[in-house]
C-alpha cells in the first residue's frame, strides 16, 4: 500500500503499522537506557551512541509525525520551547528574522531577549499582512521567517503559501509553528514552508499529560543537520 495516500485519521490511527520485531508488541516500548554497548572494536556499529538524542522510544512517533505532515524527516524534543529554540539556534548571529507581532508569548519573550543578546536581528510584524511581511524582508539578509497560524493567543491566520513565496524570493526559510492547526488542518510543508514545529504538548498529545515538542523539515538539508546537532548536544 503506498502509504503516502493515507488519509491523517489512519496515519494517526495505524502509527504506520509499526510492530516490535522482538516481542510482536503492537505499542512501542519505552528505552530508559542512557548508552548503548560498543562493538569489541569500539565502534558504535548499531548506529545509537547516547540516548539524549539517539532512543529508540521515540523512532515510532518521528516517523508518525513525518507521515502526518508530509515531511522527509521529524525530530521530537523535551518541549515545544526546545523544538522552536533550535529552529533560531541553527541561524547565525547578524542573521536577520521576521517573526509575529502575535505569538506564543514565550517564545516572542525568549526571542527579544536572549536570541538577540546571542545576535539575532529579530523583527515583529503582522504575517498576516502580506505588504507587511514583503516590506520587512530584506533580500540577502532575512534568513527566516517564522510564522504561527493560527497564532496564540488571538488565532490570527497567516497565508503560508503567501509568505513563502515573497520568503523564498528574498532567500529565506519559512517556519511554521502549526500548533493550533496540526497536521489534520494544516500540511505547511505542502503550502510551501521549510519545517514545521510543533508544541506536541497541546493537540498533538491531546491529554496534558506530556510535554513534548516536535519539528518536521521538507529537506535533509543543512539546516536540518544543524537543529539534529543542536538536539544532540543541547538535549
Ligand atoms: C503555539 C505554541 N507554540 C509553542 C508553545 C511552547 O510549547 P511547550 O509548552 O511545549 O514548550 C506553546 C505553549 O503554550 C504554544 O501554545
Amino acid at each position: 500500500m503506498d502509504k503516502s495516500k493515507l488519509s491523517a485519521a489512519s496515519i494517526a490511527a495505524q502509527a504506520l503499522g509499526w510492530i516490535d520485531p522482538v516481542t510482536k508488541a503492537v505499542t512501542p516500548a519505552i528505552h530508559p537506557s542512557t548508552t548503548y554497548i560498543r562493538d569489541p572494536d569500539n565502534q558504535y556499529r548499531s548506529g545509537r551512541i547516547y540516548a539524549r538524542d539517539n532512543n529508540p522510544s521515540y523512532d515510532q512517533a518521528e516517523a508518525v509525525l513525518a507521515a502526518l505532515e508530509g515531511a522527509e524527516g521529524a525530530a521530537v524534543f523535551a518541549s515545544g520551547m526546545a523544538a522552536a529554540t533550535a529552529v533560531f539556534l541553527a541561524l547565525a548571529p547578524g542573521d536577520h528574522v521576521l517573526a509575529p507581532k502575535v505569538m506564543y508569548w514565550s517564545l516572542r519573550n525568549w526571542l527579544m531577549t536572549e536570541a538577540t543578546r546571542w545576535g539575532l536581528k529579530v523583527e515583529l510584524v503582522d504575517t498576516h499582512d502580506l505588504d507587511a511581511v514583503r516590506a520587512a524582508l530584506r533580500p540577502g539578509e532575512t534568513k527566516l521567517v517564522w510564522l504561527e497560524t493560527p497564532a496564540n493567543p488571538l488565532w490570527t491566520v497567516t497565508d503560508i503559501a503567501a509568505v513563502a513565496e515573497a520568503a523564498h524570493a528574498a532567500g529565506a526559510r519559512v517556519a511554521v509553528d502549526s500548533t493550533v492547526a496540526t497536521p489534520v488542518l494544516t500540511r505547511p510543508l505542502a503550502l510551501g514552508a521549510d519545517l514545521v514545529m510543533h508544541s506536541a504538548t497541546k493537540y498533538l498529545n491531546g491529554h496534558s499529560d506530556v510535554i513534548a515538542g516536535a519539528l518536521a523539515t521538507a529537506r535533509d538539508d543543512e539546516t536540518r543537520q544543524r537543529i539534529k546537532r543542536i538536539r544532540a548536544e543541547h538535549g
